[in-house]
């Protein structure tokens, strides 16, 4: 099964990691799976972007995206044209690598 390897984040995996997906899985569920704890306030119902992630590696693999996922990633914080919602991407056949971004909008709007 593919990789996902998760480039290292201040707070939340200093040291970086790499996991193996199971077929059909998002990035989000990996990521729980493995005790990374990625934010996901709405529990994964694509409605808050807390999950946001961004795709260095292997964006085209991942499943396509809605309407409703774009809205809500307009509202993350350090979007980029490689951005998803990890609750809602669901990792397809190649390896793929993901950056965790240092904020999200829960961060900002409770410091
Ligand atoms: Fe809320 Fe992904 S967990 S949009």
């Amino acid at each position: 099964m593919p990789k996902i390897i998760f480039l290292p984040h201040k707070i939340i995996l200093p040291q970086g990691a790499q996991f193996e997906s199971k077929e059909g899985e998002t990035i989000l569920n990996v990521a729980l799976r493995n005790n990374v704890r990625l934010e996901h306030a709405c529990e994964k119902s694509c409605a808050c972007s807390t999950c946001h992630c961004i795709i260095r590696k292997g964006f085209f693999s991942l499943s396509g995206w809605t309407e409703k996922e774009e809205d809500i990633l307009d509202k993350a914080w350090g979007l980029e044209s490689e951005s998803r919602l990890s609750c809602q991407a669901i990792i397809g056949n190649v390896d793929i690598e993901v950056e965790i971004p240092l904020y999200n909008v829960n961060y900002i709007t409770e410091s």
